[in-house]
């Protein structure tokens, strides 16, 4: 059993799209798996239930099994939010999604995790609940600078508290290929990070900006799209990489 959050403290780099499209394609794969809606905005919970729930993970919330077979989601709900203030409080409040998950463990081969675009006690929960990262990176300027925070992050909580979280891998997302830009970024992330990328690059596809508007993963939307095979791909790359 592996727990995966997908976290970038950058709004719109594809965390919530890798999640879903991840995660459905390592069901499809035969891995039963679970996707826990980390994010007040509910995202996750939208395309793959009905939205945000009265109930969130940290009060508790059993998984529901979703339409697509061997894959269930624990949505997020209603006041979340509020939830990271009450978080805040206890001096145990970054282990409690650790807690939450224990129960869930033996029933499932793969948990991801969504988080919210911040470096606040939601995403902290993620990180200390997690065996894996993976950082989803927009192939743009500023990329370096928020992923440079959140891995200084990530090796503070390893020498302190969580020694066994690893970086899994930094995926490039809207990747496109003739834009020169573009290429620079990927190989500055591929010379610093070496084989901690994803071989597998996610390009900027229409299929994938449009399937969530449809309520659906890119496997049931639109499974040949550019942006479906990449998917695709990337989630054999995970799977590899675990075993
Ligand atoms: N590879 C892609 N190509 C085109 N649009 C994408 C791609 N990945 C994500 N999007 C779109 O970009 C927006 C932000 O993606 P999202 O996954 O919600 O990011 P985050 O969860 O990091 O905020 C969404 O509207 C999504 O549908
Ligand atoms: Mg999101």
């Amino acid at each position: 059993m592996t727990v995966i959050a997908i976290s970038n403290q950058k709004g719109g780099v594809g965390k919530t799209t890798s999640v879903v499209n991840l995660a459905g394609f390592c069901a499809l794969a035969g891995r039963r798996t679970l996707v826990v809606d980390n994010d007040p905005q509910g995202n996750a919970s939208s395309v793959l239930g009905s939205g945000l729930t009265d109930a969130s993970v940290y009060e508790g919330a059993p998984p529901t099994p979703t339409r697509l077979a061997g894959l269930s989601l624990i949505a997020a709900s209603h006041d979340l939010h509020d939830r990271e203030r009450t978080l805040a409080q206890g001096d145990r409040g970054r282990l409690a999604l650790r807690r939450a998950l224990e129960v869930h463990r033996s029933h499932f081969d793969l948990i991801f995790i969504d988080c919210p675009p911040n470096l606040s006690l939601l995403p902290m929960n993620a990180l200390l609940a997690c065996d894996r990262l993976i950082l989803p990176v927009q192939c743009e300027y500023f990329a370096m600078e928020g992923m440079a925070q959140l891995l200084a992050f990530v090796e503070d909580l390893r020498a302190s508290d969580h020694k066994g979280l690893t970086l899994q891998g930094i995926l490039l997302t809207m990747h496109d290929q003739r834009h020169p830009l573009c290429r620079d970024v990927e190989s500055q992330i591929r010379q610093h990070f070496g084989d901690k990328t994803f071989r597998s690059t996610i390009p900027r596809d229409v299929a994938l900006a449009a399937a969530p508007s449809h309520g659906q993963t890119i496997f049931e939307y639109d499974p040949l799209s550019a942006g479906g095979i990449a998917y695709l791909s990337a989630a054999k790359e995970l799977l590899d990489g675990l075993e």
